[in-house]
């Protein structure tokens, strides 16, 4: 993992709530990655639990960090899939960042800020998927022969990358993996259909004629 600081554990609570706790001590430092074998409270987005058996991957990475951006979520999830792509396997996005191979989920991301600090956390099915009530999992062994430490280091090159590049080409890139454009979505309980993404990494939306642009978890893919 050039370039990186890996803290590795069998068991623990959560990555993502270790490297929380590892920048309230003051320890904490840019380019580090938490990583666990299992975690008993993994945690996902809306509060949601990740369910964190032996043999997926679990890693949360600290980076240094200015300022909110909604544009990470997009680099973040092009890493993912063009990680996943280096396997051959073929992935798609579903928005923000939510990675689906065949419509069914293999990985997720919890971006959450702390302190001068961003935490990204991701979370990839490899040798177990989950039964979830709300939507169909599936994993990478399906797939591939993914070992666990060189999709962290694939992962970990291609964070880097995307993170580094300009927006635009993370756009066009996220555009092109995107799942679900031209579709109909869920906006404030109407139907809208799913544009793109515009320079700022906002949500781009159409109702009949009038386009408008949305920020933040409003969104339900249908
Ligand atoms: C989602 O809801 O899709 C996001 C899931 C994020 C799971 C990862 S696993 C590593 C890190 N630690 C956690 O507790 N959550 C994230």
């Amino acid at each position: 993992m050039a370039g990186y600081k890996v803290l590795s554990f069998d068991k623990i609570s959560s990555t993502q709530t270790y490297a929380h706790d590892m920048i309230a001590a003051g320890r904490a430092t840019d380019h580090t990655i938490i990583c666990a074998a299992a975690q008993y409270a993994g945690r996902g987005r809306y509060r949601r639990k990740w369910v964190s058996h032996h043999g997926n991957l679990y890693a949360s990475f600290i980076f240094g960090c200015i300022e909110r951006d909604s544009r990470l979520a997009y680099a973040v999830a092009v890493a993912i899939v063009d990680t996943l792509a280096s396997y051959k396997i073929t992935a798609q996005i579903k928005w923000p960042n939510d990675i689906l191979i065949d419509g069914k989920k293999v990985s997720g991301v919890l971006i959450e800020y702390a302190g001068r600090f961003v935490i990204v956390g991701i979370g990839i099915n490899v040798h177990s998927n989950p039964t979830v009530a709300e939507y169909q999992t599936t994993k990478l062994d399906k797939y591939a022969d993914v070992e666990l430490s060189d999709l962290l280091s694939r992962l970990s090159k291609n964070l880097d990358k995307w993170m580094n590049s300009e927006f635009d080409s993370v756009r066009r890139a996220w555009m092109n993996y995107a799942a679900g454009l031209n579709a109909l979505v869920k906006y404030r309980g109407e139907m809208v259909e799913l544009v793109g993404i515009n320079d700022n990494g906002a949500l781009v939306v159409r109702r009949a004629s009038e386009y408008f642009l949305v920020h933040g978890d409003e969104i339900l893919m249908c």
